[in-house]
């Protein structure tokens, strides 16, 4: 059994750190509880279906395989919670210890792993941002009969959703597609006419939420789809959002008209992500392996074509077949379905990033050029730019008295918290009508607010720490407000120690739009490498995901927190959970335009056009200050109108992950296959990046692209080689006479000076594209050399 304690502890404070608001945490206690409870929930995964079977004879099976170990009919009939059926082969129940090693010693089962919950972690101006400015609903760019995905279903794992928003309405759309098989499941505040057109599915799932915690408390979550967070709202019309025009967040910041990228594509909601109970419910998500499942297997059995899944992984990596999400998307993938998942929040240290299989899309989160500019002017009369969609201003147009937190908190306070804010650190008498400095780091940022306003305090400035440099996201604080970067928060620290008695003002807040640079990676964004399998690049792209306007949750506040009791339709929110949906939308419109194309050569075409340079093209940066790698944005930010017409494509099988599985930590995936006794490197698998971990002397690589562009094509190779690092791409033209055609080519990668080539072990960043004066296909190396 895992016990998580310690990692997670650590991974929670990291993630506190990031401060995004809810999701940013990967999960934090043990799924056990020892005291009361002996069996707990486990994942019994069989693989594939091994032949035709009808469910019922599939859920026979199941319960044969339980009662094998419970002994009797009853008990293992009480303590099934779900039969996989639909895609995946397996199922999740109740078992001790000793049944789940009993049972994972079986030649029919293929992993035995305990359902962890993890975080659901971890809009207007984005989608103009990556291209779109001509409005989407006309989508003059996609081939005819494409329609903005209207032929396309999406499904969401998530918080569920807010049904009687703007975005979801069903005006124009023509009927549900004859290949539907869901359901609209009724429910707490939710009933089957909750769906229509848009949103034309809905089920939700809480029996390990519910074994683990006990029942639902409805004071914090609906025993329906309905949503009461708003992470599930905001995800869900962020991809196939209807446009929507005079939106905005409260207070009428990022005014303008909200869209989903795939603004007639359908959604089909699966609420998996439920509160924990404790002293915030409303904060804290959680969202267990088993239900996750289930709702994956059901999605695929309903007839979706897209997931998209915000949702991090549980603290520890664990093997692939130990692993729900990507269980779930593994069959998913075999069945035609693209999956997209967020990376996480735990950046911008190394060896964060989540979600970490290859058969689906990992996605980072960068900025948009989009900013909040509310200039603070300092006693001196200085002006210093900070950000804001706070919706209050200070009263009057006086300077205030400013102090600096930690000068100001009650005694006891721990000195290394003491710049924080945190919960009931500040003195009444030392803060009373004053801007109170507050910096970034634990807890949550709008809690500070909350915690400035609760002593007193007229305003807070939000200031970074050297870690998030000038990533700067915004907040709809509790009272006047604002947020500033690193270098701006010294130059007040500054001003504040320089007089007795500092003062300053804060102005209005305006929309900014075509901020300069961008986009820019978000500090917070999960880094590379991957820890599973570093053969694999992950993140594999970066998408907007700071300061995103989405649709909101009418049961929620804009801060979630508690004693927040406002109300707004659409809400600003940061995070990769922000991110993964714009990748899911552009996955939903590649889909669209091409039926016919594998999840793996959407996700190649994804891939392959991404661009490492930001707007004014120059290379993206680190909010840091440092130019971004592969290891911050895998293969660099989503274009997704050059995405429809990639050239070429490396596309992969389930059979194909299946044999990079058994050299991936020697995990059989599936019974249906048998592991080769020398089965190819991981570095192997024909992924749209390369990545090789440990380089000693020489390797080769094969790789395999396919024409999906013109009939005839001529492509040539140009290589950037990483420092101290030779490529050699063979052949280095191809030509192609159709269309579907493929043609195969080996990369030989010799570590030239070993010495300089190590230089603090390192990951050397290279590329090598393919092109033939129109397409550009662009795969990133990355190398550590042994
Ligand atoms: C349900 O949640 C509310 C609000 O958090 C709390 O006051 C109440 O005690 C909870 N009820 C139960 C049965 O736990
Ligand atoms: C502050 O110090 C205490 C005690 O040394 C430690 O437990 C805590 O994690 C620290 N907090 C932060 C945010 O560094
Ligand atoms: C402010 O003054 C203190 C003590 O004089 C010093 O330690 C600190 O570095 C100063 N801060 C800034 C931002 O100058
Ligand atoms: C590299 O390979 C050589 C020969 O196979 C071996 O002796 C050496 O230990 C390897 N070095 C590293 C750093 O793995």
């Amino acid at each position: 059994m895992k016990k998580m304690g310690g990692v997670s502890g650590a991974r929670e404070q990291l993630a506190a750190m990031s401060g995004i608001l809810f999701f940013l945490f990967i999960f934090s206690f043990s799924t056990v509880s020892a005291s009361t409870e002996q069996n707990q929930i486990y994942i019994v995964y069989l693989g594939e279906h091994m032949e035709a079977k009808s469910k019922e004879v599939i859920q026979e099976d199941h319960h044969a395989l339980l009662l094998s170990v419970k002994g009797s009919e009853d008990k293992a009939r009480a303590s099934l919670l779900y039969s996989y059926k639909h895609s995946l082969n397996g199922f999740a129940a109740l078992l001790s210890e000793e049944e789940a090693t009993d049972l994972s010693a079986r030649t029919e089962v293929v992993s035995t792993f305990p359902s962890e919950g993890r975080r659901s972690p971890h809009t207007t101006r984005s989608w103009e941002f990556l291209g779109f400015e001509e409005g989407l609903d006309s989508s003059e760019w996609l081939p005819s009969g494409a329609n903005a995905g209207e032929n396309v279903i999406v499904g969401m794992l998530d918080s569920g959703i807010w049904p009687e928003s703007k975005s979801f309405g069903d005006e124009g759309l023509g009927p549900v597609p004859a290949r539907w098989k869901g359901t609209c499941q009724g429910g707490d505040s939710f009933s089957p006419s909750s769906c229509n057109r848009k949103v034309i599915g809905a089920r939700y799932y809480l029996k390990a939420y519910e074994a683990r915690y006990g029942r639902l408390n409805a004071t914090n979550g609906y025993r329906s789809p309905r949503d009461h967070d708003g992470h599930g709202t905001h995800t869900a019309s962020t991809v196939a959002g209807r446009t929507v025009p005079g939106v905005a967040a409260l207070g009428g910041f990022a005014a303008g008209t909200a869209s989903g990228g795939a603004p007639r594509a359908r959604l089909a909601i699966y609420k998996v992500c439920w509160p924990i109970p404790g002293p915030n419910p409303n904060i804290e998500n959680t969202c267990f392996d088993a239900d996750m499942l289930a709702a994956m297997d059901d999605a695929v059995g309903d007839g979706v074509d897209v997931m998209s899944v915000s949702i991090g992984s549980s603290g520890q990596p664990v093997r692939l077949a130990d692993d729900g999400i990507a269980v779930g998307a593994l069959h998913a993938a075999r069945r035609g379905v693209v999956v997209v998942c967020s990376g996480g929040n735990s950046g911008p240290a190394p060896a964060t990033v989540s979600n970490l299989a290859p058969w689906f899309l990992t996605v980072g989160a960068s900025s948009i050029d989009r900013s909040f500019d509310s200039p603070i002017r300092l006693g001196n009369g200085k002006l210093v730019m900070g950000q804001t969609v706070t919706p209050y201003q200070l009263q009057g147009n006086r300077a205030y008295p400013m102090v600096y937190a930690a000068h100001a908190v009650v005694p006891g306070t721990p000195a290394n918290v003491s710049d924080q804010c945190l919960p009931n650190s500040l003195a009444a008498e030392k803060v009373r009508g004053k801007i109170v400095v507050c910096l970034r780091g634990a807890g949550l940022r709008v809690a500070k607010g909350l915690e400035v306003k609760r002593a007193g305090g007229a305003a807070v400035v939000l200031g970074n720490p050297p870690m998030y440099g000038s990533e700067v996201p915004v907040d709809a604080h509790v009272l006047p407000g604002t947020a500033v970067s690193m270098a701006n928060v010294n130059t007040i620290l500054k001003y504040i120690n320089s007089t007795a008695k500092p003062t300053a003002y804060l102005d209005s807040s305006t929309t900014v739009l075509d901020v300069k640079p961008s986009p820019v990676m978000a500090q917070f964004s999960s880094r590379g490498p991957n820890v599973l399998e570093p053969s694999i690049l992950k993140p594999d792209v970066t998408a907007p995901g700071l300061n995103i306007l989405a649709a909101w949750s009418e049961a929620s506040s804009p801060t979630k927190l508690d004693g927040d009791n406002r109300v707004v339709k659409y809400n600003i929110m940061s995070g990769t959970s922000m991110s993964c949906p714009h990748v899911s939308a552009a996955a939903v419109l590649l889909k669209s335009a091409h039926p016919d194309w594998s999840p793996a050569a959407i996700r190649s075409a994804i891939m392959t056009t991404a661009t490492t340079h930001n707007a004014e093209g120059s290379p993206i940066m680190n909010a840091d200050g440092t130019v971004a790698g592969p290891m911050d944005y895998g293969s660099g930010h989503i274009r997704p109108k050059h995405a429809l017409g990639p050239g070429l494509v490396y596309d992969a099988s389930y059979q194909d992950y299946l044999l990079f599985a058994c050299a991936s930590g020697g995990a059989q995936l599936d019974h249906s296959f048998r592991c080769p006794k020398k089965p190819p490197r991981p570095y192997e698998l024909n992924y749209p990046s390369l990545a090789v971990h440990g380089l000693n002397g020489s390797i080769t690589v094969h790789r395999t692209v396919t024409n999906v562009g013109q009939h005839e094509a001529h492509y040539r190779v140009a290589v950037v080689e990483p420092k101290g690092v030779s490529v050699k791409v063979s052949p280095k033209r191809l030509s192609f006479s159709s269309k579907g055609e493929k043609k195969a080519f080996v990369i030989k990668i010799v570590a030239r000076g070993r010495r300089s080539a190590r230089v603090n072990r390192k990951y050397l960043a290279g590329s090598y594209t393919w092109s033939d004066g129109i397409h550009a296909v662009r795969s990133p190396i990355v190398v550590l050399v042994a």
